[in-house]
């Protein structure tokens, strides 16, 4: 170093500090860049509702009362992009029934859907035992709902944001839905057996309520607790399909 020093003149000298700061300089912005980037890449920033996913138990848009729709708002390209996305996630998560809340929308509108291919994967028997049926995609707007027979009925019921777990519920056993259709147009359902617990349990999140608010306590399970003992417990719970 004294050598350097000796024998560079006070302007070299400067010189090359300089250039060594701004070498340190220019390190330092692209190391910043890299971590910036390598950021948005693994944690992007987040899009805004409707998302493409489920919100998850906890989440407060799960616990308000949903707000009416204006009907004249319904044919808006706002309103069928909700309803778009609605059905993407019911897809994505083979999901029987959405309500708009759980995709971040608090408004009073919810689907349900059951194909032939779920019944397909289904077990026959169970099937008949629950009462349930093949539904076409159905889209309710500022539904209201009417009990027609007061019987409870209790079956095990999951939600998709309760992700992971699934309880004992009592519902009513027949229901008559009406509301608005994705047309504006005014429809009305009646119907008895599984439909109609979906319907109840669509109705619920509305109103910012959960299946775990009425479930039988001392029957809620995790579903996947045998692979827990199996794999001494390394398993994960995604919060959405791969
Ligand atoms: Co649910």
């Amino acid at each position: 170093m004294w050598f350097w020093y000796n024998y560079c003149s006070g302007s070299q000298r400067i010189a090359v500090v300089s250039s060594a700061v701004s070498y340190q300089k220019r390190y330092l912005i692209t190391f910043r860049k890299f971590r910036q980037l390598y950021r948005e890449f693994w944690f992007p920033s987040p899009s805004p509702p409707p998302y493409n996913h489920i919100c998850q138990i906890g989440d407060p848009v799960l616990r308000h009362k949903a707000e009416l729709v204006n009907p004249k708002d319904i044919k808006t390209k706002e309103v069928k992009m909700i309803l778009k996305k609605m059905h993407n996630v019911m897809q994505k998560y083979k999901a029987v029934g959405i309500a708009a809340p759980q995709i971040g929308v608090p408004l009073r509108i919810f689907a349900i859907e059951y194909t032939q291919k779920m019944a397909d994967d289904y077990d026959p028997e169970l099937f008949r035992i629950r009462e349930m049926a093949i539904v076409p995609f159905k889209v309710f707007i500022n539904p209201e709902l009417k009990v027609i027979n007061y019987e409870k009925v209790q079956f095990p019921e999951a939600c998709e944001s309760v992700r992971g777990f699934a309880a004992d519920v009592p519902r009513y056993r027949e229901v008559l839905v009406k509301g608005l259709d994705a047309d504006g147009k005014a429809v009305s359902w009646q119907v008895a057996g599984w439909p109609a617990r979906i319907i109840q349990h669509e109705m619920d999140h509305l109103n910012g309520q959960l299946y775990t608010d009425i479930m039988i306590r001392s029957s809620f399970t995790c579903t996947c607790w045998q692979n827990v003992n199996r794999t001494s417990g390394r398993i994960y719970v995604p919060f959405a399909p791969k």
